[in-house]
């Protein structure tokens, strides 16, 4: 079988897409849990293009062992210089150098000839390769460049010392077909081929991102570029979760496996999820809510008398935690323990000391804890353990003719600060005092609650994007059975976002 390498590049394409930024803490934490999941190259970001991208390329390479870590770069010695030093300090480094092929970007982007073109890639890959053994070099929009052409440029960066040539389909314009045919005829004329691997970045805007991946793979690629949940410019990249199981569900087709751990996957796509607010749409394939849901009682009636009527996969395959009850109000902090390391969470000592505090007080409201709340309770810890700003209590008043008024009490530091607003529902005036008793100029741009699991006593999870007057966003969530609760939470741990970010 042939070793597909997974290169994820969450934290470069993926968080490039609106709404989908991370601070720093959370790139890391995404890293980590990346190198969980198996994943061969982590693609932390583009070094150049601020401080703080610098920093957390940097960060992301001390904090993973066994990933090989990339920093993006143009075809620019200052580009070079700083992808280097980020990720110079990483177990296995790796530079990703670019430039565009096609006519359309080289005249009307770059303003160069195919000859500058060609020179560029030659001196800018063994420049980078004066730094580390390990180059990618990416032809940008390749799928739509001249073919005989771009294996020239593929054949300097290799003779320049390029380790990996990588194929996009920049703007999601290709077919299966017509990538397989390109993968084919660079296999047979780019010189030195056959010492790299041959790597694939599929966007998505017509819908054939993993198609156009696994199409590739059959034709030969060794390497395949996606992302968790798919996220990334405009339609996003390939998904990384439909790639992996679609290769392992259909090894006899691929003859080809990849070292993903499937059971982390659904962890990682919630944490993803998690982090940055984006849900995770109901009919997604291998995540999505509704995946492994039979509803039609035929499907019902299939399953129940052979599970492999309806069903090429199971959900406890890709880690999807079992909707039975598991623990209750009597059961202690070893048995917590005991179940979050059957679910794959390995916590310190004081991160199971805060979730253990917040699953007592879930469990006095609640009859039956199940694997769903207590992974929300997992992924939710960043929201109550971190930042300047806790929840004391809340006071709301509220219904149809009265004003809505809420009272909070938060505790920012040593110091308890309360005030109370009006608004023009319970949410409103929460947000309101909240906003005048920190002096913050704080504007909520959207909102959203959702059910962790069913059920009267279902834990809602809410996720606020709250904004700065200058345009910086940050997403904040909260967990609570109790709705407004939630909400509050989530506005708050935005609020800690925003004080975090000013430190
Ligand atoms: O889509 C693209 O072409 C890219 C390259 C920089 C690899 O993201
Ligand atoms: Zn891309």
């Amino acid at each position: 079988m042939k070793r597909i390498k997974i290169f994820d590049t969450t934290l470069r394409d993926g968080e490039q897409s609106p709404g989908c930024s991370m601070n720093l803490a959370e790139k890391i934490e995404m890293a980590k849990q990346l190198e969980k999941l198996g994943v061969d190259i982590i693609e932390a970001g583009f070094a150049i293009a601020s401080p703080m991208d610098h920093k957390s390329v940097q960060a992301i390479a001390a904090a993973v062992e066994h990933c090989t870590v990339v920093s993006l770069a143009r075809c620019t010695k200052g580009d070079i210089d700083a992808a280097w030093d980020a990720v110079k300090e990483a177990k296995h480094p790796r530079i990703h150098v670019f430039l565009a092929t096609s006519d359309i970007h080289m005249e009307y982007k770059l303003r160069m000839t195919r000859e500058q073109v060609l020179q560029r890639i030659s001196d800018m890959v063994a420049y980078a390769k004066s730094f580390c053994d390990d180059i990618e070099f990416s032809a940008e929009d390749a799928s739509r460049s001249d073919w005989a052409f771009l294996a020239q440029c593929y054949s300097n960066a290799v003779a320049a010392g390029a380790t990996t040539l990588n194929v996009p389909d920049t703007v999601g314009y290709s077919t299966p077909q017509e990538m397989a045919d390109l993968i084919t005829y660079l296999k047979a004329h780019v010189v030195g081929v056959e010492n790299t691997d041959i790597s694939v970045h599929c966007h998505n805007d017509l819908g054939m991102a993993v198609a156009n991946s696994l199409a590739c793979v059959k034709a030969g690629a060794t390497q395949v570029e996606c992302t968790v949940n798919g996220i990334g410019e405009r339609a996003g990249n390939a998904s990384l979760e439909e790639l992996a199981m679609a290769i392992r569900t259909r090894a006899d087709f691929y003859d080809a496996e990849t070292g993903i751990n499937t059971r982390q996957i659904y962890r990682s796509s919630k944490l993803l999820s998690n982090i940055t607010g984006v849900p995770i749409p109901p009919s997604k394939a291998i995540v999505g809510a509704n995946a492994f849901a039979h509803e039609s009682g035929i499907h019902q009636h299939g399953v129940i008398a052979n599970a492999q009527t309806y069903e090429i996969m199971k959900s406890t395959d890709v880690g999807i935690p079992q909707n039975t009850m598991v623990l209750g109000k009597h059961s202690g902090k070893h048995a917590l323990r005991e179940k979050l390391e059957s679910m794959g969470y390995e916590l310190s000592d004081e991160e199971l000391e805060g979730v253990f505090v917040r699953f007592k007080d879930l469990a006095d409201k609640k009859k039956n804890i199940t694997g769903s709340d207590i992974e929300a309770l997992v992924l939710n810890r960043r929201g109550v353990s971190q930042g300047d700003c806790r929840l004391v209590s809340h006071v709301v008043n509220t219904g149809h003719g009265v004003p809505n008024i809420s009272c909070i009490k938060l505790q920012r530091g040593n110091e308890e600060l309360e005030d109370v607003a009006i608004g023009s529902g319970p949410l409103d005036a929460s947000f309101k005092a909240i906003n005048r008793m920190l002096h913050m100029d704080v504007q909520l741009d959207s909102f959203s609650l959702n059910a962790v699991t069913d059920g009267e006593d279902a834990v809602g999870e809410a996720v606020v994007k709250v904004s700065l007057p200058d345009g910086r966003s940050y997403t904040g969530t909260g967990l609570s059975t109790d709705i407004i609760e939630s909400s509050i939470r989530a506005y708050v741990n935005g609020i800690n976002k925003i004080i975090e970010s000013a430190n």
